[in-house]
């Protein structure tokens, strides 16, 4: 198994003086290696802060985290993160932001090159080796994203919302590639998100959160065999029965099933979705 969750409790001491921000309640739950497992829920509930605890990020009220029958205390090193926030060194080309990990290390730089160089093939990067992040697209840095992450070999992928601001059409090309990524490598992949759609498509296991703070309210297997076919019945069929479980607890996701109503900038994404 490769990774624990071991009934963890999250509260934020009150700034204000007012009441402390209950996050996460009793989250529970193990994730075996090779999985890809998201956690669904709406803009608000706990979702990033879980997999800051996971990181070593940020410490738990109650509860343990287990990474391979160790402990997660501090900044853990074996973990890889692709937040939505962690945006590429502006200042560092494609191949420098991906061997800029190994560098701190302590690789040395012809093994790190060979390296991050087999990364951007595979990755569909080469001829953009020397240029910087501004001048890639959206997908094209997130693919650099993650081909930074991926060639630390990190045991567990926490991956936040990834690609909650690329335009649907993009999206979508990065859940399949992300999606081929994940068979050939066989990773384990802790992602969230609150797109349903995204969820099916990509996971293992899809664990639905509560509003705040996040509980575990269902935890669905998907045994749908991969590529997927979206449209197919089967994948109709599970959306179906997570948009249930969320209506039936009042669970309302951000508005971001389409992709033309996004707001411009991708602000607002939380708007009314805690509903308190
Ligand atoms: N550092 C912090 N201090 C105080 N409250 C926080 C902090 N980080 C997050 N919160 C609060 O915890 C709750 C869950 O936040 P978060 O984990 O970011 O939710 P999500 O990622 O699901 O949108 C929110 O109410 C948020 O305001
Ligand atoms: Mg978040």
């Amino acid at each position: 198994m490769a990774l624990e969750l071991i009934h963890i409790h999250k509260e934020y001491a009150s700034k204000t003086g007012e009441g402390p921000t209950i996050a996460l309640e009793d989250i529970h739950y193990r994730v075996e290696a090779g999985q890809f497992v998201t956690f669904i829920g709406p803009s608000g509930c706990g979702k990033t802060t879980l997999l800051r605890i996971v990181a070593g990020l940020e410490k738990v009220s109650s509860g343990r985290v287990i990474l391979r029958g160790e402990e997660i205390t501090g900044q853990a090193g074996r973990v890889g993160l692709v937040f939505q926030e962690y945006a590429l060194f502006p200042w560092r080309t494609t191949l420098e932001n991906i061997d800029m990990g190994l560098e701190i290390r302590g690789v040395p730089k012809a093994e790190r090159r060979s390296a991050a160089l087999e990364y951007i093939r595979q990755f569909g990067l080469s001829g953009f080796e020397a240029h910087y992040p501004r001048q890639l697209s959206g997908g094209m840095q997130q693919r650099v994203a993650i081909a930074r992450t991926l060639v630390l070999n990190p045991r567990v992928v926490l991956m936040d919302e990834p690609f909650a601001s690329l335009d649907s059409q993009t999206r979508n090309a990065l859940q399949e590639f992300l999606a081929g990524i994940g068979q050939q490598r066989n990773e384990t992949i802790l992602f969230v998100t609150h797109n349903v759609d995204e969820a099916v498509f990509l996971s293992d296991r899809i664990v639905v959160l509560s509003n705040r703070p996040a509980r575990i309210v269902r935890d669905f297997e998907v045994n749908l065999p991969k590529p997927r076919d979206r449209t197919s019945a089967e994948c109709n069929e599970l959306r179906r029965e997570i948009l249930k479980v969320l209506g039936e607890q009042k669970i309302s996701l951000a508005p971001m099933a389409s992709g033309s109503l996004a707001p411009i900038g991708g602000e607002g994404r939380g708007e009314g979705a805690e509903g308190s």
